[in-house]
């Protein structure tokens, strides 16, 4: 029997597919429905948030701003609460950090067009870090890879892996479709990855991340033999961004780490539920990172150090920069983060205090289509898995995979040191 909620979706979704709110309103209830319709989903359900990416004017272009401002000149207006990821620099620092005012100008339009549909200005990935948190078992429609993939695994709300569009046509229509990760069914791992190797520090999540990333596709998982007390939320992040990058992982669960685990742990290891396994025994394979040009083993010169992808809390800011404290740069270090992130972080006493010159606090920004070359960066120590994965593809750039502490040596030698791997 379907319940009362399913109903009213269905009639409201019928009601906008008529057109009864409006022509932009009518363009993304068709668009739900569409995909409703290829996916078999049980009706629609509503949703309590969308994250909307596709932010970048260098993705969208003029096409993707004139879709937009149809569907706002069509009444089209946002029903759920809708959250918008990183775009391509500081909406407000971009002179200072010397990117060109063409680029700025077209970036603005952009955010113009998503502000005109009544989206939140919030520019970040990590929403859930700035008040669009979504709780255990919420419908919601995200569409940024990392961002689903903790709301999914760490949060325990639910999501598909959304597209830009369908994520706006539901924060539009205010329903997505009853289908994929919204149904108990297909939450169900069935993969069962058994890690023995020792996974430690924020470089090791995301290295294993995109180890298993390339071996699970859209598989949901279950990975035992990770410590609990070291899967901190910043962790997890880090193996969903990189799960998601160099595979299509929207969920995973980690026994006695994630909401929904304790579910199936027992079923997996009793054989109740089937499961293909998967062992990983060493993820040195992939935490290494030899740059264009240079041979395994040398040092490679750094001139910038990037954290904050994805983007960073004020603990992990803090963090940073209490450990950069009193140290001479040799290159320069962005931390990026949400604005309200930042905005925190400059009023706390700790801040000033720790703050060096070389160091920029970006907010607003993705650094994977943010034109760092352009702006004179040739060679990049990351701490984050899912930013290597991307930027090792810019031939303009030499990337190394470093852990965070190894990262900050190097912002204070300008050398990244091979096969160094300390404590995050
Ligand atoms: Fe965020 Fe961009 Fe990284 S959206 S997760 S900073 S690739």
């Amino acid at each position: 029997m379907r319940s009362m909620a399913k109903v009213d979706a269905n009639e409201a979704m019928s009601r906008m597919l008529a057109g009864e709110s409006g022509a932009g309103t009518q363009v993304a209830a068709e668009m739900i429905a569409a995909l409703a319709k290829i996916y078999g989903a049980e009706g629609y359900v509503p949703i309590v948030s969308a994250q909307i990416a596709g932010v970048s004017y260098k993705n969208i272009g003029e096409a993707g701003i004139e879709f937009l401002e149809s569907m706002r000149k069509g009444g089209a207006r946002t029903r759920a609460r809708a959250t918008l990821n990183p775009c391509g620099l500081d909406l407000e620092a971009w002179r200072e950090l010397g990117f060109q005012e063409q680029f700025y100008k077209d970036q603005a339009r952009a955010l113009d067009a998503y502000r005109g549909l009544g989206i939140e200005m919030t520019c970040s990935c990590t929403p859930y870090l700035i008040g669009n948190a979504p709780g255990l078992g919420d419908h919601v429609a995200w569409s940024e890879s990392s961002a689903l993939s903790y709301a999914n695994s760490v949060l325990g709300a639910r999501t598909n892996r959304e597209g830009g569009p369908s994520a706006l046509a539901a924060a539009i229509t205010g329903y997505t479709g009853n289908y994929g990760l919204h149904l108990d069914e297909n939450r169900v791992p069935s993969v069962h990855v058994h890690v023995t190797c020792p996974v430690e520090t924020y470089q090791d999540f995301g290295s294993l991340g995109l180890m298993l990333g390339k071996k699970l596709g859209q598989s949901v998982s279950i990975i035992t033999g990770l410590q609990p007390g070291r899967c901190t939320p910043e962790r997890l992040r880090q193996l969903g961004a990189s799960m998601a990058a160099s595979g299509a992982v929207a969920l995973y669960h980690v026994a006695g780490a994630t909401p929904e685990a304790g579910a199936y742990t027992g079923k997996v290891a009793s054989g109740e539920i089937p499961t293909r396994l998967v062992e990983v025994a060493s993820i040195d394979d992939v935490s290494d990172v030899v740059p264009a040009g240079l041979a395994e083993g040398q040092p490679m010169a750094v001139d910038l150090v990037f954290v904050g992808c994805p983007h960073a809390s004020k603990g992990e800011a803090l963090d940073l920069l209490g450990a950069l404290e009193g140290r001479e740069l040799k290159a320069d270090v962005w931390i990026a983060m949400a604005r309200d992130v930042k905005r925190e972080l400059i009023q706390d006493a700790a801040f000033a205090k720790a703050m060096s010159p070389r160091v920029k606090l970006v907010a607003d920004t993705c650094i994977v289509v943010c034109p760092i070359d352009d702006l004179g960066y040739s060679s990049v120590a990351t701490n984050s898995g899912k930013a290597y994965f991307y930027l090792k593809n810019n031939p303009r750039l030499a990337v190394a995979h470093r852990d965070t502490a190894a990262c900050l040596d190097a912002a204070v030698t300008g050398i990244a040191i091979n096969k160094d791997r300390g404590e995050a």
